[in-house]
């Protein structure tokens, strides 16, 4: 049935618009799963949550359950969560310490850290004469076909051929070097646990999100407003107030005429970055410590390049939407077509003072966390989309604001001046996954 319309999926994405199907069609998310997540590198988690050999952590890629492990020669492996011999699941748990070996729960077979078959309760008795042995691959746990990690984040991929992971994310590593720089040891560390939020939509409006410099003075004024009233009677009655304040605030404060003063830049395989500073070099004895211990790791001249870099959001599509000056990431893993996992993950930065830290905290759960009502306002408006989609109200999704204005230069898409809250973001994704989809 779904072979006999894959022809007209084209005919789904114009450059403006797209057709509601596309995020409410049980067969085309299959088919996503397969042409787009089991084929392109897919951020795993970073390499600090697994720091000992033997430690694992569960992941999702497309449809397949994945572990990813760190081996006694301290190699990170990806590797599929089943039992070559009947199909158990190797790891129930989210994650853990596999041992010296993983050991299947079911017959006790067991294997190397990198998957490898290491033995067989009685092989010789068992198996001698049969197919089923060392020898065989198909009796090791299978490996991700490619595994690869940029400064410490793991990413794999389920297809052997493709770009590699750099070449993959082009401009967009950025995410990666702006977080990592920031931190005076040059690496960062991630903070466990993360929070989980199934949101009960298609996957693709979370990403469409995340770039939507018009949403957050709409969707997020109530918040902003209630947190600059208290703001201002802080600041009236001592002078200043907390900048866990200004980070609600700005939602109020920023409205939608300052949001087109941001740029966009959109790149191939649907990877966009917001630009913008986060305004966070307030002249604090806080920030200030920290400029220091910069300054002395760095030299002058290098940390204020640092410290200048200016970027607000980071989406590396399709599943990865990050905010690199507050280190902080969301990981996408679609379940169903309506129904998507987010997990939000924040990391420390090796080497900084406490503070700095506190910071990222305090926006994590200021403003990405589920307690939050900056999250609730979004999720309210991702679940009534979906609603609306799933109606026979309407035909498209417009993607059309400032559509025609926007620059390209060498595969590149510049959103143009007083153009910051321009769909070319949305546009550009579903560029890339009408390249994927016809592959
Ligand atoms: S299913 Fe794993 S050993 Fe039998
Ligand atoms: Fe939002």
């Amino acid at each position: 049935m779904l072979q006999e319309r894959i022809a007209d999926l084209s005919k789904c994405v114009e450059p403006d618009r797209v057709r509601r199907e596309v995020y409410t069609d049980p067969e085309i998310f299959e088919l996503e799963m397969r042409r787009i997540h089991e084929q392109v590198w897919i951020y795993c988690g970073h390499e600090s949550q697994v720091p000992k050999p033997g430690d694992y952590y569960t992941v999702q890629i497309g449809r397949q359950p994945m572990l990813m492990v760190r081996g006694a020669d301290g190699r990170i492996s990806v590797l599929y969560n089943r039992c070559p011999h009947r199909g158990n699941m190797m790891c129930g748990d989210r994650h853990g310490n596999a041992g010296d070996f993983f050991r299947c729960s079911y017959h006790a077979w067991t294997f190397q850290h990198d998957g490898r078959l290491r033995s067989i309760p009685m092989m010789e008795s068992g198996y001698a004469g049969t197919r089923y042995g060392r020898d065989n691959p198909d009796c090791s746990m299978k490996r991700a076909a490619r595994v690869e990690s940029y400064r410490g984040f793991v990413f794999a991929s389920l297809a052997k051929d493709g770009p590699a992971l750099t070449e993959f994310l082009g401009a967009s590593r950025v995410a990666f070097d702006d977080m990592c720089d920031r931190a005076p040891a040059g690496e960062v560390e991630i903070v466990p646990n993360c929070f989980r939020v199934i949101q009960h939509s298609n996957w693709k409006i979370f990403l469409e999100n995340q770039l939507d410099a018009l949403h957050p003075s709409v969707v997020h004024q109530s918040t902003g407003r209630a947190a600059h009233e208290v703001e201002k009677q802080i600041e009236k009655r001592t002078g200043k107030a907390p900048l866990s304040y200004h980070m609600l605030s700005a939602f109020a404060t920023v409205t939608i005429d300052k949001w087109d003063n941001f740029q966009t830049l959109n790149y191939p395989y649907g990877h966009c970055i917001l630009t913008g500073y986060m305004g966070l070099r307030p002249k604090d004895p806080d920030t200030l410590a920290y400029e220091k211990v910069m300054q002395k790791a760095y030299g002058k001249k290098r940390t204020e390049e640092i410290l200048g870099v200016n970027i607000h959001h980071v989406l590396i599509y399709p599943g990865l939407s990050v905010q690199s000056p507050l280190q902080q990431l969301r990981a996408v893993r679609p379940l169903g077509v309506d129904r998507t996992l987010t997990e939000i993950w924040h990391f420390r930065l090796k080497g900084a003072p406490e503070p700095i830290y506190r910071r990222s905290l305090a926006y994590y759960n200021l403003v990405n966390s589920p307690a939050t009502l900056i999250n609730a306002d979004d999720l309210e408006n991702f679940w009534k989309c979906h609603q609306g989609l799933a109606s026979d109200g309407g035909d498209w999704v417009s993607f059309g604001r400032h559509h025609g204005r926007d620059i390209e230069k060498d595969g590149v898409v510049e959103t143009a001046a007083n153009c910051g809250t321009s769909e070319a973001p949305m546009r550009n994704q579903m560029k890339a996954w009408a390249g994927y989809m016809r592959a």
